[in-house]
């Protein structure tokens, strides 16, 4: 990514501040896919998602200022005024700001794998964290979940089925490479070297439909 001079102002205060779920519609000035993504880095897949339909509404987390700012500053330069970049900690922001059953999309991709013990907690994909996610997302939406670590892509896809999501694939089982999907930025350096990606695309079952193996 080229040097872009850092703005003064973090990207999506007005949004990271919010103490309840504000209206969506009028934020984005009308309707589309609500999609959530967490730990977007420097932006590859969420820039090349939006540029495609641009009737996404896409609220992209970052807490490292630097990509978080750099990431809002390309969504300005290429007119994707649905793109809003949220420069905070996911974990503490999307509980107040997003409605039970109302996103259609939420994306981990390649989600810092935290080695250390000591750093276990700062991980996306633990229980509470997780069900906490499910009961966003609506009825019929979807979790795109990437990484290229085996060991946690299997942790993490065992969190989300116990959490309840449904894998329509059945348990436990990745979903294959689809290349019409948008690369994440350092999922395109894994196509390029060919190292292993673990993909989940997982969803939301209405109330009483058993998800494990539904
Ligand atoms: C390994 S990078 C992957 C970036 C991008 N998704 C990709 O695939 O290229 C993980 C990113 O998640 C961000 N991150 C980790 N925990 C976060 C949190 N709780 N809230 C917001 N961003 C977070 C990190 O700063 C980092 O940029």
């Amino acid at each position: 990514m080229s040097r872009i001079p850092l703005r003064p102002e973090k990207a999506g205060e007005d949004i990271a501040t919010m103490e309840k779920p504000p209206d969506w519609s009028a934020i984005f000035g009308g309707d589309g896919s609500l999609e959530l993504e967490i730990g977007c880095g420097a932006g590859g897949f969420a820039l090349e998602h939006c540029r495609r339909d641009p009737t996404i509404r896409y609220l992209a987390f970052e807490w490292r200022k630097k990509y978080a700012r750099e990431v809002a500053h390309r969504a300005e330069k290429h007119g994707l005024t649905r793109l809003k970049v949220i420069e905070g900690d996911a974990r503490i922001v999307v509980p107040k700001i997003f409605a039970p059953n109302s996103l259609d999309v939420i994306h981990l991709q390649f989600p810092d794998p935290w080695w250390k013990r000591a750093h276990f907690k700062r991980a996306i994909l633990l229980p509470d964290f997780t069900k906490l996610l499910l009961g966003l997302l609506k009825v019929g939406g979807r979790f795109d979940f990437r990484t290229d670590v085996e060991d946690r892509a299997k942790q993490g896809l065992a969190v989300l089925e116990k959490a309840g999501f449904h894998n329509p694939l059945g348990p436990g089982v990745f979903h294959p490479y689809d290349p019409e999907e948008a690369p994440s930025t350092r999922e395109r350096r894994y196509l390029v070297t060919g190292q292993p990606v673990y993909r989940a695309r997982l969803v939301k079952l209405a109330p009483g439909h058993n998800a494990v193996g539904s």
